[in-house]
């Protein structure tokens, strides 16, 4: 089957798919994504990803662009084209096409882009026996709560994690207090239980995986607190691991090469993998 991407109204082989040399989002990074999971067919938690999607548009204060309903009927249309039963929907808005100006142009109409694809198989031992952070200064901007597509910080910061040998870097603000991952959520579980993660203000993007989860932690009754937290404090956990749409609930089991604990995921955190996917499945 080959694959289809929708462009601005039209639905076009990917291979053909392209924007317009003048689009802000190419240009300026003038624009916000969503990254949305697909599970026997269904989206996960998609009014969640709608609402944080009308956030970060009002945030940058782009007018204009397709309203919730028509814009499920597209996402509908290129997971079904692209025969997507297991994978993610990609979509992406930009304040759209005008001679280049920093300025808001006045003209200028969102220009809506969504790729879908199956998902590559996860290796099971990724999850199984967790995965290794380092941990790197946060050199982005003062609104990471935005979900912009200007996302050239988290592109340094994977590849430093990568050329370490990492899976993720998480990174630290001028506090020495982590933020998030490079596109992931940061968290870690101390003292009797108590599972703790940084508060979803301007530092970090508000993860719809972190919002579901922190639902079930509720639900379920864990020892449960938003605040920030010291890299030495995630080296001397009791457990860490991460949260994000493609990675779901994944134990961190070494930060720096140091061991979290006993270098093993951890009890809770493999608990809290098993609810959160069990509520994807729901
Ligand atoms: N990234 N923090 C950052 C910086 C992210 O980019 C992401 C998601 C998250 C987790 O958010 P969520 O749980 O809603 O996926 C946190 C997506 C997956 C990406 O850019 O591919």
């Amino acid at each position: 089957m080959s694959r289809i991407a929708y462009v601005d109204g039209v639905y076009r082989p990917h291979r053909d798919a392209a924007v317009h040399i003048e689009d802000r989002g190419y240009q300026f990074a003038d624009g916000v994504y969503e990254v949305i999971a697909v599970r026997g067919g269904k989206l996960i938690d998609e009014e969640l990803h709608l609402v944080r999607l009308r956030r970060s548009l009002a945030e940058l204060r782009i007018d204009g662009a397709l309203a919730d309903a028509p814009l499920k009927v597209v996402l509908r249309e290129v997971i079904r084209r692209n025969g997507v039963v297991n994978g993610i929907v990609y979509l992406q808005i930009t304040r759209g096409i005008a001679p280049r100006d920093h300025a808001f142009p006045k003209a200028a109409r969102p220009v809506l882009t969504v790729t879908a694809r199956r998902a590559r198989p996860t290796n099971p031992k990724v999850a199984e026996e967790g995965i290794d952070v380092i941990t790197i200064p946060d050199i982005r901007w003062q609104r990471c709560d935005i979900k912009t597509i200007a996302l050239v910080g988290n592109v340094l910061g994977k590849q430093q994690a990568r050329e370490a040998g990492a899976y993720e870097a998480w990174m630290v603000d001028g506090k020495g207090h982590v933020t998030e991952g490079t596109s992931t959520n940061a968290w870690i579980v101390i003292g009797d239980n108590l599972v703790v993660t940084r508060p979803a203000e301007n530092a970090i993007l508000n993860g719809v995986t972190r919002q579901a989860l922190i639902a079930i932690i509720r639900r379920e009754g864990y020892e449960f607190t938003e605040r920030a937290f010291t890299v030495a404090e995630a080296k001397t956990a009791r457990e860490a691991f991460l949260t994000s749409t493609t990675s779901d609930v994944t134990p961190v089991v070494a930060i720096d090469g140091h061991p979290v604990a006993n270098g093993v995921p951890g009890l809770l955190s493999q608990k809290l993998r098993a609810d959160y996917l069990a509520h994807v499945a729901e």
